[in-house]
């Protein structure tokens, strides 16, 4: 009698999952919060940001040449179908060992292969206790990449701020939860929408929401190869 032995080797992908990452202390990754510029793409200066983007070789971090992020008008209705530049991620920031582990940690969660590149956003949404910020201007979207990782570092005097996972955008959200310092929420971004909701001051003064926006395959191209054609 023959007997077949077949080996499956199981392919599978995340749709989402929520994590407290405790190894990062989170301090280190404040005072680079309070040096970034204004995102000139939307309207309102409340949101700031930077964005650079790496790849992982042999569990060390690289970051890759200046580009510019472009996403269509199908995944972006406010800034779609433009070219946006934003200033790199800071040295000092790139250097510190958080900085790296988290960004290891989001490659290890999503199985990246190697050398796949890697987005990471900064960005600080401010509000005050009669203006919301909103960390989501486009509404419930997908970024029209594979995974995203939504890594909260800070909130400061906010309320809101929920972030929402939606299966369509016309369903109720699957997932609904304030992130605090620390959660780490990973999408699958072909299965879900996202969306985070405004914020505005608990208490007099200025309020502000902190994250690192993380996502593969990085949505950046570059630059100077593209000036270089035109
Ligand atoms: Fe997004």
């Amino acid at each position: 009698m023959q007997k077949i032995l077949q080996t499956t080797e199981l392919e599978y992908a995340f749709q989402f999952t929520f994590k407290k990452v405790n190894s990062i202390n989170l301090e280190g990754f404040k005072p680079f919060f309070n040096n970034l510029p204004a995102d000139p793409y939307i309207k309102g200066s409340y949101r700031y940001r930077r964005l650079s983007r790496f790849i992982v070789a042999e569990d060390k971090l690289i970051k890759l040449p200046h580009g510019y992020l472009y996403q269509s008008k199908e995944y972006n209705s406010v800034v779609g179908g433009v070219k946006r530049e934003f200033a790199e991620l800071e040295d000092g920031l790139i250097g510190l060992d958080i900085f790296q582990h988290m960004v290891l940690a989001f490659c290890d969660s999503c199985k990246l292969h190697p050398e796949a590149e890697i987005g990471i956003h900064q960005i600080r949404t401010t509000c005050s206790s009669d203006s919301f910020g909103n960390p989501a201007p486009e509404g419930i979207h997908q970024d029209g990449t594979d995974f995203i990782g939504i890594f909260a570092v800070n909130r400061e005097n906010i309320q809101g701020g929920e972030t929402h996972l939606y299966t369509a955008k016309k369903e109720k959200p699957v997932f609904n939860k304030i992130l605090n310092p620390g959660e780490l929420l990973l999408v699958n971004d072909h299965d879900f929408f996202h969306f985070t909701t405004p914020i505005k001051s608990l208490a007099d003064g200025q309020g502000a929401r902190d994250v690192f926006v993380l996502t593969s395959p990085s949505l950046l191209s570059d630059a100077i190869l593209d000036k270089a054609l035109l």
